[in-house]
């Protein structure tokens, strides 16, 4: 079954959403708690070790009730049932979107074109297994008969965000081996990991689902020339291994049928770390924690497949996000996560975000006449205070934001994390109180302030407030956590991409960057420039000297 094609614009809720949002628009969250003292929890969903927290939002019972009227007009229950079953939803490419089975239950029957294919993905999973087991216990060796200590993923987007992500953030429970990542095409970039490596004791992982992706190729083939100044053609068998839908490929890259994981056409790249695309991830924390990763996934999965929709947490987010997108304009959503080990989070979602919610063309194949994907942005807190949150709390725009944070630390330094923590809350606090004229007046008077200087500066300290936060606090950073963390937003950009009445799972905006990067190379390499505009022409003119 195809998704469903409903111009959103068109339905009741929507029509309703309007009237309202002019009528609410004014509101202050602040003012909002005031007349409900249950706001809180009203607002909020417990589920498993997660509390999210949406009450400090722009919304009221009414505004969920027409957000919620919506996702059932639009048919979302329908469309998360033909994501789940496997159906062909990423129609422009006639394929299923399972990431989902990937984190399925063993006993789970998941079928494509007829074939379950569950009992495939576990055998992959046990082939994962046993290859990081013996490469971290150190039973497999290098080509000299030492162990390995280090691992080189070697791949772009997908093949490369999401593990880059999940190891970073799964430092902790980390082993001995050290994982490096090569992406960009940029040759100083290979150059940079290479001149740690010792080609003795290192294993490289080439990740890319089609295996004709420039970039990964060229770092391939610069890193397969570098090894073979010291080992011989025989030795890439013990070195390198490869994931990729494209066996033959791989086959011509010398790669030994044994280090050969496939991938499958049903999982986009973009949510494919469930996959042996997260080798590098098993290999840094070992195959029970990269299982745990995929339980905490199953779970979240669970969670939206079978909750309502007003305690589902990947809706409510979605939807929250819509009402800011398509009734406020706002154009940007911030993700910030109160703990370092997610520093690569926001980056990883903005390829999960915007490759997929980045469409103007609906379902039917019209020009949409709404707003589609949010913009992703953000940086881990802190740090972020002393960065952009000057332009959250004062600056003119609308910008939504997640919070995320932790009960406890990894380490269980209760000082820095209570500081940490405090200002994770604090921030969300005062995004939506603000400060008034009236309290900045009390304040710089308490500090025996003439009048004369107060009136000059009280305009500039006045802060409006009423800027909207999700807070989702989490017991602990673990695996299982994170898992479902990550599945959570791979939940969110589904409901926002049915709402929207797009593709979500295609991306053919990136496939013409490569196709022009292709002739471009042409023009760089040959003596002659085909024909490009004048600024183009001068700027390879320039280049070639
Ligand atoms: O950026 C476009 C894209 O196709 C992504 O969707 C994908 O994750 C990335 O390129 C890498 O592709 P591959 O895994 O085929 O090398």
């Amino acid at each position: 079954m195809s998704l469903p094609n409903f111009n959103p614009t068109t339905t009741k809720a929507w029509k309703n959403l309007e009237s309202h949002f002019n009528n609410s628009k004014e509101d202050h969250i602040k003012n909002l708690f005031s007349e409900n003292a249950n706001r809180a929890t009203d607002f909020s969903i417990t589920w498993n070790d997660f509390l999210v927290d949406f009450s400090k939002n722009r919304i009221t019972d009414e505004t969920m009730q027409l957000l919620l009227q919506l996702a059932n007009e639009v048919k979302l229950n329908d469309a998360i049932n033909s994501y789940f079953k496997g159906d062909a939803i990423n129609e422009t490419e006639s394929r299923a979107v399972l990431h989902t089975a990937l984190r399925a239950k063993e006993s789970d029957i998941i079928k494509v074109d007829g074939e379950n294919v569950v009992p495939e993905v576990f055998e992959v999973k046990q082939h994962i297994k046993k290859f990081t087991d013996s490469i971290i216990s150190g039973e497999s060796k290098g080509y000299t008969g030492k162990s390995f200590t280090d691992v080189v993923n070697i791949g772009i987007g997908g093949s490369d965000l999401g593990p880059a992500m999940v190891t970073e953030a799964l430092k902790f429970y980390k082993n001995h081996l050290k994982v490096h990542f090569v992406s960009n095409v940029d040759g100083d970039h290979v150059q940079e990991v290479l001149k740690e490596l010792n080609p003795e004791t290192t294993l490289f992982v080439v990740v890319s689902k089609t295996f004709t992706t420039q970039e990964t190729l060229s770092n391939a083939t610069t890193i397969k020339e570098w090894f073979l100044r010291s080992g011989s053609q025989m030795d890439v068998a013990k070195h390198f291994a490869a994931v990729s839908t494209n066996a033959k490929k791989i086959a011509e890259f010398g790669i030994a049928k044994e280090n050969v994981f496939p991938m499958w056409d049903w999982v986009g790249g973009r949510f494919s770390l469930w996959s042996a695309v997260g080798l590098s991830i098993a290999l840094a924390v070992g195959f029970e924690n990269f299982d745990a990763l995929l339980k905490g996934a199953n779970e979240m999965d669970e969670h939206f497949k079978n909750e309502d929709f007003d305690k589902n947490i990947p809706v409510v987010l979605a939807l929250l996000s819509i009402w800011y997108n398509n009734f406020y304009g706002a154009e940007t959503e911030a993700v910030i996560p109160y703990t370092q080990y997610l520093s690569r989070f926001s980056a990883y979602l903005q390829q999960g975000i915007m490759e997929s919610n980045g469409k103007s063309v609906d379902r039917g194949g019209n020009h949409v006449n709404y707003e589609t994907g949010t913009i992703i942005w953000g940086e881990p807190g802190t740090n972020s205070q002393h960065a952009f949150f000057q332009l959250i709390h004062q600056g003119t725009k609308l910008i939504p934001a997640d919070f995320i944070g932790f009960k406890k630390s990894l380490y269980g330094n209760t000082d820095h994390h209570n500081k940490l923590m405090a200002n994770f809350f604090a921030q969300t606090e005062a995004l939506m109180n603000g400060k008034t004229g009236e309290e900045v007046r009390v304040e710089l008077e308490a500090k025996n302030m003439a009048e004369s200087e107060i009136q000059k500066l009280l305009p500039f300290k006045v802060f409006e407030g009423n800027n909207p936060t999700n807070t989702i606090l989490i017991d602990k950073l673990t695996p299982r956590s994170l898992g479902a963390l990550i599945a959570l937003y791979e939940h969110k950009i589904f409901v926002q991409g049915v709402l929207w009445n797009i593709f979500s799972y295609d991306q053919w905006g990136v496939e013409l960057g490569k196709q022009l990067a292709g002739t471009t190379l042409s023009d760089i390499e040959s003596s002659e420039i085909s024909k490009h505009d004048s600024s183009t022409m001068q700027l390879l003119q320039s280049f070639k000297g």
